[in-house]
């Protein structure tokens, strides 16, 4: 565990994900104390700047926390004192006199603290940057900036290649210069509050555990949702598309997660173990299991064509449908329908389990049960059940147990992903990382319709067009549908029916 004398490097300085999320987390897990003690932060990227310039771009996203009273008031004080620890040096990605330099300033910060007895030189560098330079820096970082005489860590990002076969190419590259365990591979969706809750859910509740499988279980969804397009991001999107954006990273860790059997121990090695297995169970997608939409201009809102950073002609999917399968004991049968979309009409990531009708007899027309757990926005789990309604009459309506996270942990401040996967990164705990393993088979799953997406079967598949703002492409009710799902009651439960035969 780094708790002391750690430089950070944060490489891609000047880049959007350093700014957005890079910098802030930093700067939160700083003003509440949980950075390693004599920590420096450097940023390092190609753009020339002074460190005037640097620390208002490091800063520029930085907000007083609104549910921390405390930390809001000290907030000023603690951005100078950010700043205060942090500095820039600019540099080339792909020379050693880059990293040469880098490796210098990173000596004479260390070496300030030798008069206080201090030695050791640790070195965590965050690779906020494009995956073209992934390789290359990872390289020259390894050359010329490793240091002997302490822990050397590196972070990285997706995306991890396009595809299998780029992906291998990619981990075999990084694996050549740094081991496993120097690697922490960020999936932020793993640093989620409900995410990181989904083992104790799981394995904490008999009677959850119990009914989570085929005999009871009708269907899976897990869906994400936003409600805003590609937004100049175009130029990255349209090269990846929703499909590698979204679902073969951060659902697909959902997925396995919520899917995989009780892991021996919560040990980074056991759960991931577990996590490899249940993927490893699942085929390729097939393309009948597959729906694709693209967004369009829709009122005042631009379509996907009307970003400036995609070609005019890109038939690149906004917002993917599919079906996933899970040869195993536990979920033989079972489908796992996967949706993503950006542009849609809200902002929603959920995990929403369908049980099986209940038996008919005693009841005519009984909703089935549902536990929804909400990733995102609002943490929540909540069941959908029956209930007879309160009076003279028996009748059945659905109502719901509700744990919503700001009503039953109101004290809880809920750390961002990027806080609690940093701060793992330094205590040396790999367990919310992605380990190589898990990329391969999540690879497999995705690559064979990605090629026939990106063409390289010949004709592509259809990309349905849908309204930005919109709940996606007509046909997604019918494709729900097809697996098995059906709509309960309306969206608020009033939906008072006649159950008892
Ligand atoms: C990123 C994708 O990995 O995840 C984005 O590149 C997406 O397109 C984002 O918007 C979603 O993350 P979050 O935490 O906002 O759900």
């Amino acid at each position: 565990s780094l708790t002391e004398e750690t430089v950070v490097v944060v490489l891609g300085a000047s880049g959007d994900l350093a700014q957005k999320k890079t910098f802030p987390a930093l700067f939160a897990l700083y003003a509440q104390g949980h950075l390693p003690k004599d920590v420096h932060i450097v940023g390092y990227a190609r753009t020339k700047m002074d460190e005037a310039e640097f620390h208002k771009r490091q800063t520029g996203h930085l907000k007083p926390p609104k549910d921390d009273e405390k930390l809001a008031k000290s907030f000023d004080e603690d951005v100078k004192g950010f700043t205060s620890i942090s500095s820039y040096i600019a540099g080339p990605y792909d020379e050693d006199k880059g990293f040469q330099e880098l490796n210098k300033r990173l000596e004479e910060i260390e070496d300030q603290r030798k008069s206080s007895g201090k030695t050791a030189r640790n070195r965590v560098f965050y690779m906020a940057l494009p995956p073209s330079v992934f390789t290359v820096v990872a390289k020259g970082l390894k050359k010329n900036c490793y240091t002997n005489d302490g822990d050397n860590r590196i972070i990285i990002e997706k995306p991890f290649g396009k595809d299998f076969e780029s992906c291998r190419e990619m981990m075999s590259a990084l694996k050549a210069e740094w081991t496993e365990n120097e690697t922490y591979r960020i999936d932020h969706y793993l640093g989620k509050e409900m995410i990181k809750n989904l083992l104790v859910l799981r394995f904490g509740n008999v009677f959850l555990d119990a009914a989570l499988n085929k005999n009871y279980v009708s269907n899976v969804q897990i869906t994400f949702k936003e409600p805003f397009g590609t937004e100049g991001r175009g130029g990255y999107f349209d090269e990846f598309g929703i499909i590698r954006d979204v679902c073969q990273n951060h659902l697909m860790q959902t997925l396995s997660v919520l899917a995989m059997e009780r892991p021996v121990s919560f040990s980074a090695e056991d759960v991931r173990d577990e996590k490899v297995k249940v993927l490893r169970c699942i085929p390729p997608i097939e393309r009948k299991d597959l729906l694709l939409g693209q967004y369009a201009a829709s009122g005042d809102k631009p379509g996907y064509h009307d970003d400036d950073t995609v070609p005019k002609d890109s038939v690149s999917p906004t917002f993917a449908a599919m079906v996933l399968w899970i040869n195993n004991p536990r979920w033989e049968g079972v489908p796992f329908i996967m949706k993503a979309g950006k542009a849609l009409n809200e902002s929603k990531v959920e995990i929403r389990i369908q049980y099986k009708d209940v038996t008919q007899g005693i009841f005519t027309d009984i909703s089935r049960n549902e536990l929804v757990l909400r990733i995102q926005p609002s943490e929540a789990v909540y069941l959908k059940m029956n209930s007879k309604l309160p009076g003279f009459s028996t009748r059945a309506v659905p109502v719901e147990l509700d744990l919503s996270y700001t009503k039953r942990f109101t004290e809880a401040k809920i750390p961002q992903a990027y806080e609690a996967l940093i701060l793992d990164a330094f205590k040396g705990d790999h367990s919310n990382f992605v380990r190589d393993d898990e990329l391969d088979v999540s690879w497999k799953i995705f690559t064979p319709i990605l090629h026939w997406i990106d063409g390289k079967d010949g004709e592509k598949p259809k990309v349905e067009s849908y309204p930005y703002g919109s709940r996606g492409p007509e046909g997604i009710d019918e494709f729900t549908a097809k697996y098995g799902y059906k709509r309960i009651g309306n969206e608020d439960y009033q939906w008072p029916q006649t159950n008892v035969a």
